[in-house]
């Protein structure tokens, strides 16, 4: 039988147990994961309790109430707090998602928060989204044309338009490759469900002229072809989005164009 053994710097320890605040009736546990680069110790579950009374009603709302009033020193992402930017994605009571999008009473007794998995954490809830944003790049995403740029602007049927419904609303808040298990295995070499989804957006843009070199830059048994078609991007997506669709959409034009 196969045997796995985890480095010893990986095992997740208990934490601190911060106290309750004083006086609050309305409390929600909080069991967050911490870990800091510049000290030699593993990382371990913080346990915090939120005011409920004194807090609104998000995941994400509740990790802000105690940075501001229990640890200053929890670190994590966010901006828009309503679903738009993609920085807080993080993974909540088992699940990707955005924390500012998920409401604490949809969770658990205990609201269980790890960062996003299988990419490396700088600290805390925040993970190294280098080769997630360099996989972004090399796909290109913005508009390629030859023929000379119109005098005010690139003109799109609504009927064309609307082939970008599904696609265009994706966030890049990398939710679903982090929930790939191609990605896990492969994440240097296969895209993953975000960075496809997108390569698909400009694949079938009306107005976009290099659909071929797009398919060629594809054409790889990594880099494409790696999706199983598992379905947890389309599980997880916090906008509902379905990546897998894109996938097979792409392997569909790959098919064409050879017959
Ligand atoms: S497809 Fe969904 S989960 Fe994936 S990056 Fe876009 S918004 Fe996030
Ligand atoms: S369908 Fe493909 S991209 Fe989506 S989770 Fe499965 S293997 Fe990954
Ligand atoms: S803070 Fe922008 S999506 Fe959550």
């Amino acid at each position: 039988m196969v045997q796995f053994t985890l480095p010893t710097n990986s095992k997740v320890a208990t934490g601190k147990a911060w106290p309750r605040p004083d006086a609050a009736s309305n409390v929600t546990e909080f069991r967050v994961y911490r870990w800091h680069p510049d000290d030699a110790a593993n990382p371990r579950i913080d346990t915090y309790y939120v005011d409920r009374d004194d807090c609104a009603p998000m995941v994400l709302d509740g990790l802000i109430w105690l940075k501001n009033k229990v640890d200053p020193t929890l670190t994590f992402r966010r901006s828009c707090r309503e679903g738009v930017c993609g920085s807080c994605a993080m993974n909540v009571d088992g699940e990707n998602t955005l924390a500012c999008t998920k409401a604490m009473d949809d969770v658990g007794r205990a609201v269980a928060v790890y960062p996003l998995p299988h990419l490396p954490v700088v600290k805390d809830l925040v993970v190294d989204l280098t080769t997630f944003y360099a996989q972004l790049r090399s796909i290109e995403p913005w508009l390629r044309t030859e023929t000379p740029q119109p005098q005010k602007e690139w003109r799109q049927s609504h009927a064309d338009r609307e082939k970008l419904d599904g696609l265009y609303e994706c966030i890049l808040c990398a939710c679903c490759s982090t929930s790939c298990p191609s990605y896990w295995w492969n994440g240097e070499r296969f895209l993953g469900p975000a960075i496809l989804l997108q390569a698909y957006r400009w694949l079938i843009d009306s107005r976009d002229e290099a659909t071929g070199e797009r398919l060629d830059e594809l054409e790889d048994p990594f880099r494409l072809y790696r999706c199983h078609h598992i379905l947890n991007c389309a599980q997880t997506c916090p906008k509902g989005l379905n990546p897998a669709k894109a996938i097979a959409e792409v392997k569909k034009m790959m098919v064409a164009r050879r017959v």
